[in-house]
């Protein structure tokens, strides 16, 4: 069961999508209930060599510095009583009250979910005005934040040459608002955004997104390529005639190679579908889901659950799935692809639109074979386990 974003009146996800996604900002007020994160419990995490966090200090006047973590209680000790941000990327794989906080986000699909950075400030703490290249839902979790945006769209702004992090020289401000606890700002890329905490103990999730360009769709096909060999296609002359001087490159055996090129590159729309899928969903490097040792059989599988009572999605786990021809659809796990049938849609939908799953909306799917082998699959690739 998952808890269901609050959109202000008049507005769906659908309208959403629509009309704001990508498009324009929207504010939220009371949107969701945050999950609760002790800042004793952050600034924890920050000390952890396996986690990604900086500090960021500093103010308009006197600039930004951005330092990278692991830090110690020494460094924290030393902090000033304000103007200073600490961030920790992907809180979500850490712990699963945040993983779970994911789950109100999914009328958006699942592979273009990157992350959930949560920040920590006293009074004055930001981390600057910025742009951001992605799209980002702010999430006011404890405390007080003021957020100012202006409303123009910007790709590439001049930046203060005195900070480290990447801060815009010039920023005017056309809409402010004060966040508290369970507010929520959407933000597309590009907008011009500035978050201050306000009062003590502001803390804000950022649920970021993530988008592939061009580069990466075209490393996907290569590497899709390179795993499934076809026939090698060699370099033919076109015919050769009066070639004007032995070292030119003449316009026939350019267009010659260009059309091998072509033919090399070209792809059926089933196997650019996988190499995407496969590219799509693979893991966010260092949080790859580990089989269990040792492994359950099936039957012991299903056993173990109907005690446990419920299973947890691996935090990293991206699922994307697109129809076969046959009525039946491939559901991509993590880089690897799982065929499920006709009749499978509903367990299919079930497995890859939340982070918990409860015995009582799975008790349908362990009656048959292909239901349990499918679930079973999913857990001996360490996509499910039984605690969190
Ligand atoms: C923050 O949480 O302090 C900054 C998030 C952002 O501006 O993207
Ligand atoms: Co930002």
């Amino acid at each position: 069961m998952t808890t269901a974003l609050r959109f202000p009146a008049g507005i769906d996800s659908e309208r959403f999508l629509r009309d704001y996604w990508q498009r324009q900002p929207l504010l939220l007020p009371d949107a969701l209930p945050p999950p609760t994160l002790d800042p004793e419990e952050l600034a924890g995490l920050a000390c952890e060599p396996e986690v990604e966090s900086r500090l960021i200090l500093g103010n308009e006047t006197h600039g930004w510095r951005l330092r990278h973590g692991p830090f110690d209680e020494a460094d924290f000790a030393a902090l000033p009583a304000r103007d200073w941000t600490l961030l920790v990327q992907d809180v979500d794989k850490w712990l699963p009250a945040f993983a779970r906080l994911i789950d109100a986000f999914r009328f958006l699909p699942d592979w273009r979910i990157d992350d959930v950075m949560v920040s920590y400030a006293p009074e004055g703490g930001s981390v600057g005005p910025h742009i951001d290249s992605y799209d980002v839902f702010l999430l006011q979790l404890a405390g007080e934040r003021e957020w100012r945006i202006s409303d123009q769209r910007l790709t590439d702004p001049p930046l203060r040459d005195d900070s480290d992090p990447r801060v815009m020289r010039a920023f005017a401000a056309d809409r402010q608002w004060r966040l508290r606890p369970g507010d929520l700002l959407y933000l597309p890329p590009g907008v011009p955004h500035w978050g201050i905490g306000r009062g003590d103990g502001c803390m804000t999730g950022s649920i970021g997104f993530r988008a592939p360009d061009g580069d990466e769709l075209l490393a996907a096909a290569s590497t899709w390529l390179s795993e499934h060999p076809r026939p090698r296609a060699p370099y033919h002359d076109p015919p050769l005639a009066g070639q004007a001087h032995p070292a030119l490159l003449n316009e026939d055996a350019f267009l010659q190679l260009r059309g091998l090129l072509e033919r090399a590159l070209s792809l059926s729309d089933d196997e650019l579908r996988a190499a995407f899928a496969r590219r799509l969903t693979e893991p966010k490097p260092g949080f790859e889901p580990v089989p269990p040792r040792p492994a359950l059989t099936r039957t012991a599988f299903v056993e173990r659950l109907k005690q446990t009572g419920r299973l947890y999605r691996h935090p990293a786990a991206r699922f994307l799935y697109y129809p076969r021809a046959d009525g039946g659809a491939t559901l991509w796990v993590d880089g690897e692809a799982l065929e499920t049938s006709a009749l499978q849609w509903p367990l299919l939908r079930l497995l890859a639109g939340q982070a918990l799953l409860e015995l009582a909306e799975l008790a349908p799917w362990l009656e048959e074979d292909d239901d349990t082998r499918l679930l079973h699959a999913l857990y001996r690739r360490g996509i499910h386990a039984f605690e969190a």
